[in-house]
């Protein structure tokens, strides 16, 4: 093949992986869904042996298992399969970076990425059930929140100076990681979870029993929207909120924000913050569609934004720090 083709061809290969995206998202989200790494963890199998014990389909399971091994998810050897390394530390329900709740939230989300055309006709979020509607979702999705929490949190605690704060509000706090993971590290403080009634029943109360932080954690079942955040905090972490609402909306919130904090606290906002390219990080242009798809009016803002915006809500000392390359906080401060 002359050098021209073989440019063609790798071209080629570039977009079309790109269109064939969702395959491997469809049969990675399936594997986890049917505990297929999770049966793998307690013995490596042959397609009929795990066809027969997880209840399943045996020419399926024969079909997905080798293409999960494609994607080196799965090891097979002597007919039998095993979980990869990578699959073993992040796909068996119960290990320490279990990421099986946010890739079947992810999985979720494919039936209103598919209506993009639609939206781009009419402007309207696509139709279908919300991550919050029902309690399979809500599940996933609030779960899905902690398993990536789970790491930033204790880098945003290196990051903000936590070891000074006394009183914390975690604003739509979901699993309640963040405060969990901050009242760990820090043990005089105390924090308040403000989350949907939903959220805070079926999930953040469990979340934080089992850390054993009852004491010192408390809810406020609400809407961010229209109810008071509560009063006295020193500092205020909005985590993947502002995402899901439009600029009027979040002027509002860093308003009431500001309302509820003592002098000299700080409020902490972190998202996928953009440069002011609206381009880079990638990520954050990516997950701009996805709240096209999913909201009225949500999107992803650049850091001159928010910051133009919490020094309007009365912040002062506004300050960017960076977590991962994706995600980004801004630090400002009550006078
Ligand atoms: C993307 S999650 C972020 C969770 C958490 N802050 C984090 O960063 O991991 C958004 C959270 O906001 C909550 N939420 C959405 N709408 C809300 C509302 N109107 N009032 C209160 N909480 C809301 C959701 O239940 C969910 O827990």
């Amino acid at each position: 093949m002359d050098i021209e083709m073989k440019e063609l061809y790798g071209r080629i290969d570039r977009l079309t992986g790109i269109s064939r995206g969702f395959q491997g998202a469809a049969v990675l989200a399936a594997g986890v869904e049917c505990g297929i790494f999770d049966f793998l963890d307690k013995k490596p199998a042959d397609p009929a042996l795990a066809a027969r014990e997880l209840g399943l389909d045996p020419r399926a399971v024969d079909i997905v298992l080798h293409a999960l091994a494609g994607m080196g998810l799965l090891e097979l050897e002597d007919g039998l399969f095993r979980n990869s390394p990578l699959a073993d530390e992040l796909l068996v329900r119960g290990r320490a970076h279990y990421q099986g709740d946010i890739i079947g939230h992810s999985a979720r989300l494919i039936r209103r990425w598919v209506q993009l055309p639609s939206v781009l006709r009419t402007g309207k979020p696509a139709a279908g059930p919300r991550s919050t509607d029902d309690r399979e979702s809500r599940k996933d999705f609030i779960l899905g929140m902690s398993n990536i929490a789970r790491l930033s949190a204790r880098k945003i605690a290196e990051v903000i100076d936590l070891g000074s704060a006394r009183r914390m509000l975690d604003l739509g706090g979901g699993p309640g990681t963040y405060a969990i993971t901050f009242c760990s590290i820090n043990p005089g403080l105390t924090a308040v979870v403000f989350d949907l009634p939903e959220v805070i029943d079926e999930i953040t109360t469990g979340q934080v029993a089992a850390a054993g932080l009852g004491e010192r954690i408390s809810f406020i079942r609400g809407d961010y929207l229209e109810n008071d955040y509560g009063r006295d905090y020193d500092l205020v972490l909005v985590s993947n909120i502002i995402h899901s609402l439009g600029e009027p909306r979040i002027r509002e919130m860093l308003g009431r924000c500001r309302r509820s904090m003592v002098p000299g606290g700080r409020v902490v906002v972190k998202d996928f913050l953009l440069d002011d390219d609206r381009v880079h990080p990638a990520f954050g242009s990516m997950f701009a569609v996805n709240m096209l798809v999913g909201t009225e009016a949500g999107g992803c803002y650049t850091v001159s934004e928010i910051a133009v915006w919490l020094g309007d809500a009365g912040f002062g000392q506004v300050e960017l720090r960076e977590i991962s390359p994706q995600a980004r906080l801004l630090v400002a401060v009550r006078p």
